[in-house]
C-alpha cells in the first residue's frame, strides 16, 4: 500500500516510540530546570541520533505530498475514538514495561493533568486524543514518518530544527527554490499554506477537525513544531492567525512533555468520564 515501499524502514530503530519524546524533554527541560540544559548534541543516544538523520533525509516536499494523497483521503479505516486509543495501545514498547507508560496512559495522563488545572473540556479532550495520529505506524509507516519534531518543507530550513546539519542530505538541499526564506511560499501566507514534515500531528488534524474548536486543532496540528512553538522560528510564514495558534500550542506543551514520570492513571476506572467527553464531541465512529 505503501508508496515508498523503497525507503528503508528501521521499524526497530527507537526501542519504543517515546524516546523521541524523551528526548524532547532533555532539549526542552522545563524552565525552572533550565540551568541543567544538557548539551544533548554530543550526549543524545545513537538511535535518538539516526532517527533524526532518516528524518531529516527522507521528509522531502514530494515526500509529504505524496503521504497527504496516500492518508488525507481517510479511506483506511473507520473507528471510534476510543477504538483509536485501544487500536493504538497495540504498538508494544521493547522496553523497559516497570518506567514506560502505554500510549493510552500517556494520553490520559496528558488529560488528567489538563483536567487537574481546571481547563475547558474541550482542552482536556485534546489532551487524550493529541497523539492518535500515531496509529500510522500500524499502517506500516516508519517512525521517522509518524514521530519527531516536524519542520516546513519546500522553503530554508532553520538553524533552529534539531540537528540541522543532516538536512545537507535531504535532496531538497539542492533544489533552489527550496531554498531561499519562503522558497515555495508567500510571505506571511499563513501555516495552513504550508507543508510541514508527514507525522502524527497533521494526520490527526485531518481526523478531527469537523468536531473541535480552532483553539483545539492548533494543538493537534502543530504540537511537534517546536521549531516554532518553542524556538520562535518561522514567524515570516505565519499570519496574525498563526501567532494566537501558536499560544494555544504553547499552552499545551507542558501537559504533554512534563505530565510523564508520574503515576499510572488507573485507566478502566476512568473511562467512564472519558467516554462521555468523547460523545459530547465526537459521532460514534469517525474516518481514519
Ligand atoms: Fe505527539
Ligand atoms: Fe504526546
Amino acid at each position: 500500500m505503501s508508496e515508498h515501499r523503497s525507503e528503508p524502514s528501521h521499524s526497530n530503530l527507537l526501542p519504543d516510540l517515546d524516546e523521541w519524546e524523551s528526548f524532547l524533554q532533555e532539549r526542552y527541560p522545563q524552565p525552572r530546570e533550565a540551568s541543567s540544559f544538557r548539551d544533548y548534541g554530543t550526549n543524545v543516544r545513537p538511535a535518538v541520533r539516526e532517527f533524526y538523520r532518516l528524518n531529516h533525509r527522507y521528509q522531502t516536499l514530494d515526500f509529504v505530498r505524496a503521504k497527504r494523497r496516500q492518508y488525507l483521503a481517510l479511506d483506511h479505516r473507520e473507528m471510534s475514538i476510543w477504538e483509536a486509543m485501544e487500536f493504538l495501545n497495540t504498538l508494544v514498547d521493547d522496553s523497559d514495561p516497570d518506567t514506560e507508560l502505554s500510549q493510552i496512559e500517556h494520553l490520559m495522563q496528558t488529560a488528567e493533568a489538563i483536567r487537574g488545572d481546571v481547563h475547558p473540556r474541550w482542552f482536556i479532550l485534546t489532551g487524550l486524543i493529541h497523539d492518535l495520529g500515531k496509529i500510522l505506524c500500524l499502517f506500516g509507516e516508519p517512525q521517522w514518518a509518524v514521530v519527531g519534531d516536524t519542520f516546513p518543507v519546500g522553503c530554508r530550513y532553520s538553524e533552529k530544527v534539531v540537528f540541522p546539519e543532516f538536512f545537507r542530505d535531504n535532496p531538497d538541499w539542492q533544489v533552489a527554490e527550496y531554498q531561499t526564506d519562503c522558497g515555495i511560499y508567500e510571505p506571511a501566507c499563513g501555516l495552513d499554506r504550508v507543508h510541514l514534515s508527514w507525522g502524527h500531528d497533521e494526520y490527526l488534524y485531518h481526523v478531527v477537525r469537523d468536531h473541535l474548536p480552532e483553539e483545539a486543532l492548533a494543538m493537534i496540528r502543530y504540537h511537534s513544531f517546536y521549531a516554532a512553538h518553542r524556538e520562535g522560528a518561522y514567524t515570516h510564514l505565519m499570519n496574525d492567525d498563526d501567532r494566537r495558534r501558536i499560544e494555544w500550542v504553547r499552552a499545551f506543551n507542558p501537559y504533554d512533555l512534563y505530565s510523564k514520570g508520574h503515576e499510572p492513571p488507573d485507566v478502566a476506572a476512568l473511562r467512564p468520564y472519558y467516554e462521555d467527553l468523547i460523545a459530547e464531541f465526537f459521532p460514534t465512529k469517525l474516518a481514519w
